[in-house]
C-alpha cells in the first residue's frame, strides 16, 4: 500500500537501519591498485595529471606495496615502463625486463600479494601501438605470438594472473594454450574484453609513455557507441578461456558493466581509469567536490552496476577511508 502506509524514510532514519538494508558493499577486498615500475634506483616520480600516483623503481615499489597492503589492499595490477623501445616491443617479453624483474622482487618480499600483470606491447613498441605494425596497420596474428611469449615470461617470473589489454582477436585463446603448454594451467587470465577507444586514457599514456606515434587505437579498441558488441567480446573471451572479463573505462560504461554481468554471469572487473581519477582529483583540489565522498560514491556505483572487482588508482586511499 502506498503512502501513508508506506513511508520509505522509516529505514533511512538511523545509520544502523541504513546499513541493514544496504544493497551494495564496497570493501578493500574488491579493489585492485595499479602500480607503475621504472628502471633506476630510489626513483619516486610524481605524475602530471595524477596527484598521489607515482612511478617507482623496483626497491621503492616493494616499499610502496608494503603500504598498499597495510591499507588493506591485497591485489595490484603491475605496469612496466622500459628503458628502451623497438619495433617488436621486445622489452615486453625480455626475461630481464622491467616487469619480470619487479615481479621477482615484489613476490619475494610479499609472497601473499596477488600480482596481476598488464599484458600489452604499447609501452614497449617504438610506435606506441599495442601490436606489431606491418604496412601501417597492427597485424593481429603476429601480435598474438608476441603476447603469448610475454605471458609466459610473466608467469615464469611469478605473476598470479595476466591481464591482456591489447584488444587483438584471439589473444585469450593464444595465451591460454601457451600457458597450458608451458606448465601454467592454473594461471588465471583477466581479459580486458570490452576496452573502449577512450579519451579517458590520456593521463595514463603520459605515465606509461605509450601514446601512439601515428593514428589512434580505433582499429582495435571498441567504439564508445556500442554495448551489444561488448557482450559478444566478453562471450568470445570466456569461450577462449578468460577467467575474468573486464570493462574499461568504468563510469561512462556502467550500463555495459551491467549487461556483461547479466548476460555472461562471469566474474567482471571494471577499470576506473586515469582520466576518471584525474577528474575527481582536479575537482577536489579546487575545492569543488568532497573528495572522499565523491570517490567512494563513484566506486560504489561501479560495484552497484555489477563489477565484482575494481581496478582503481584510488584503491589505497579508498581502503584507508573505508577502514
Ligand atoms: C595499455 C593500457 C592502457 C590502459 C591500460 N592498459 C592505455 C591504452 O590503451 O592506451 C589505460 C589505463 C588508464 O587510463 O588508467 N594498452
Amino acid at each position: 500500500m502506498a503512502y501513508p502506509a508506506t513511508r520509505m524514510r522509516r529505514l533511512r532514519r538511523k545509520g544502523v537501519l541504513r546499513e541493514l538494508v544496504r544493497e551494495t558493499e564496497l570493501s578493500p577486498g574488491h579493489l585492485i591498485q595499479p602500480l607503475f615500475v621504472v628502471h633506476g634506483e630510489g626513483v619516486r616520480e610524481p605524475i602530471q595529471g595524477m596527484p598521489d600516483v607515482e612511478r617507482f623503481s623496483i626497491s621503492e615499489l616493494v616499499a610502496e606495496v608494503t603500504e598498499v597492503q597495510a591499507a588493506g589492499i591485497r591485489a595490484v595490477l603491475l605496469f612496466g615502463v622500459p628503458a628502451a623501445k623497438d619495433e617488436l616491443g621486445s622489452g615486453a617479453y625480455d626475461k630481464q625486463g622491467i616487469v619480470q624483474m619487479a615481479l621477482q622482487a615484489v613476490k619475494e618480499a610479499h609472497p601473499e600479494l596477488v600480482v596481476i600483470t598488464d599484458l600489452c606491447l604499447c609501452a614497449y613498441t617504438s610506435h606506441g601501438h599495442c601490436g606489431f605494425v606491418r604496412d601501417g596497420e597492427v597485424d593481429n596474428d603476429i601480435t598474438l605470438e608476441l603476447l603469448a611469449k610475454t605471458a609466459i615470461s610473466h608467469a615464469d617470473a611469478g605473476a598470479d594472473a595476466v591481464a591482456p589489454s591489447d584488444m587483438m582477436d584471439g589473444r585469450v585463446g593464444a595465451i591460454r594454450s601457451q600457458l597450458d603448454e608451458e606448465g601454467h594451467p592454473n594461471l588465471p587470465i583477466v581479459a580486458y574484453s570490452a576496452k573502449y577507444a577512450s579519451a579517458f586514457y590520456g593521463p595514463f599514456r603520459a605515465v606509461a609513455e605509450s601514446t601512439p606515434e601515428f593514428g589512434d587505437r580505433c582499429g582495435y579498441q571498441m567504439d564508445p557507441a556500442n554495448a551489444a558488441e561488448a557482450v559478444r567480446e566478453a562471450r568470445l573471451d570466456i569461450e577462449e578461456g578468460a577467467d575474468v572479463v573486464m570493462v574499461k573505462p568504468a563510469t561512462p560504461y556502467l550500463d555495459v558493466i551491467r549487461r556483461v554481468k547479466d548476460e555472461t554471469g562471469a566474474p567482471v572487473a571494471a577499470y576506473h581509469v586515469s582520466g576518471e581519477y584525474s577528474m575527481l582529483k582536479a575537482a577536489a583540489q579546487n575545492g569543488w567536490l568532497d573528495e572522499k565522498q565523491a570517490a567512494l560514491e563513484t566506486l560504489t556505483s561501479i560495484r552497484r552496476a555489477g563489477a565484482d572487482m575494481i581496478v582503481t588508482y584510488y584503491a589505497k586511499q579508498a581502503a584507508a577511508w573505508l577502514d
